[in-house]
């Protein structure tokens, strides 16, 4: 990307009147919406939990999280009063632990000063730990139809693109012109007009959106589905192809050109191809018009990676494997890793092995090298060698960690570089 040249190169950007986006973004949502289980529900409890695993974490790798939580802990009490262990277990692999600590810290508030219901004003919902200005939006608009913004990566990009913005959308004044975007947006699909009342739906037709009366649910698609309908809340089935199941429950149109943007974003609009010959916003489209699709949005420059080495030591005695709990306040806190150490990236074998054995507090006898894990943190590049051996000392210090059986090893939420770890540890004592 040479955003720089080509940016000054261009004509003026072009504003495009929001309210004319709304019919064509809500028209292709009812008809291409996946059919993804967080949309099947209003209940703001799982909403919630949907955009909070679904930040930072694609779609396909949320749905068994989310399916397996909403099974273990299906409301906002049985998460208030779940173990640290098995919360940090549902979440084990979806990272940035943070998250799930703070629900937790949510969900005993909500039970201590709401009454145990999910809490309806934006304010309050803003005010919950963990929860930000896109995380609120998401959950009042999609939960209770009311019309506040969201903002998350694929909207910037189809927004960026859309009106043509060619600032850098990383920069605080750029990023207020896209809320603000977003806000006029979600306004314009919201007339008072089309609010969807106790017992009426909303029907796009003709790239009208209408309000039914009395209607208790409708379809778009020309064959009902003949089972039961699963409704939950106040919601209605607004989309349906024939034969489908009933997919998509929505309580609004704010709600629905939410989350327009979203699947906008991340189908059709995406960071590598913008797919403009079928794009709903092909017409309005200033990037198309431009030529720009590839330069924006313009994400700045981007921060270089930093290579980081680490070794760590799987030390096995009767069945048991030595692993240890992270601690509060650091990145991946209450998670349980192998013993390990960061050690420079140029350190050669003796010195790496001998800043190893001082974490360890004993010296490690035969090691041999078990794996090599790579993954990413951030911006980290993380490089993990996994020795085995023995231990010369006998006892180890406390700090070095706990004998915990292999079996309950499994039980235990770990990181994920040492959940591959562990998994290796296995394969390699049972051989
Ligand atoms: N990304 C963030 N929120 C989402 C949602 N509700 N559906 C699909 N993708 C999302």
């Amino acid at each position: 990307m040479q955003p720089a040249r080509k940016l000054r190169a261009v004509k003026r950007p072009e504003g495009r009147a929001p309210g004319k986006l709304v019919a064509p973004l809500l028209t292709w949502f009812l008809a291409h919406a996946r059919d993804l289980p967080w949309r099947r529900t209003l209940d703001p409890y799982a909403v919630w939990v949907s955009e909070i695993m679904l930040q930072q974490t694609q779609v396909k790798t949320v749905i068994p999280y989310y399916e397996r939580w909403m099974k273990e802990l299906p409301c906002v009490a049985a998460l208030a009063r779940a173990s640290s262990e098995k919360i940090h277990k549902l979440w084990e692999g979806l990272g940035y632990y943070t998250r799930v600590r703070n629900m937790q810290k949510a969900a005993q508030f909500i039970a201590a000063n709401h009454g145990g219901k999910f809490p309806m004003n934006f304010e309050d919902v803003l005010a919950l730990p963990g929860i930000g200005r896109y995380t609120a939006g998401a959950v009042c608009s999609i939960a209770f139809n009311q019309p506040v913004p969201i903002l998350d990566g694929n909207v910037i990009r189809v927004l960026a693109r859309v009106f043509g913005l060619r600032e850098n959308v990383r920069e605080k004044e750029t990023n207020a012109r896209l809320w603000k975007l977003a806000e006029d947006l979600v306004t314009a699909a919201a007339p008072a007009s089309l609010s969807p009342q106790r017992g009426e739906g909303l029907r796009v037709r003709g790239g009208a959106v209408e309000r039914l009366s009395r209607l208790r649910e409708f379809r778009l698609g020309s064959t009902p589905h003949p089972g039961p309908l699963p409704v939950e809340g106040r919601g209605r089935i607004v989309s349906q192809s024939p034969g489908r199941l009933p997919a998509l429950v929505l309580s609004g149109p704010c709600s629905a050109l939410n989350q327009s943007l979203m699947e906008l974003g991340a189908l059709v609009c995406t960071p590598r191809q913008a797919r403009c010959d079928v794009c709903a916003l092909a017409a309005q489209c200033v990037a198309r018009r431009d030529e720009l699709t590839e330069e924006l949005p313009n994400l700045g420059p981007r921060a270089p990676a930093t290579a980081r080495r680490f070794l760590a030591c799987v030390l096995e005695r009767d069945g048991q494997f030595l692993v240890r709990q992270r601690p509060a306040g650091v990145v991946n806190a209450h998670l349980w890793e192998f013993p390990n150490v960061e050690v420079p990236l140029k350190a050669g074998e003796a010195q790496a092995r001998s800043l190893l054995e001082s974490e360890l507090g004993s010296v490690l006898t035969d090691p041999v090298r078990l794996a090599t894990v790579k993954h990413t943190i951030t911006r980290y590049r993380i490089t993990l060698e996994v020795f085995r051996g023995g231990n010369r000392g006998g006892s180890l210090p406390a700090r070095s960690g706990q004998w915990i059986s292999r079996i309950a090893c499994d039980q235990l939420p770990f990181t994920s570089a040492h959940r591959r770890v562990l998994l290796t540890a296995l394969a390699a004592s049972q051989g």
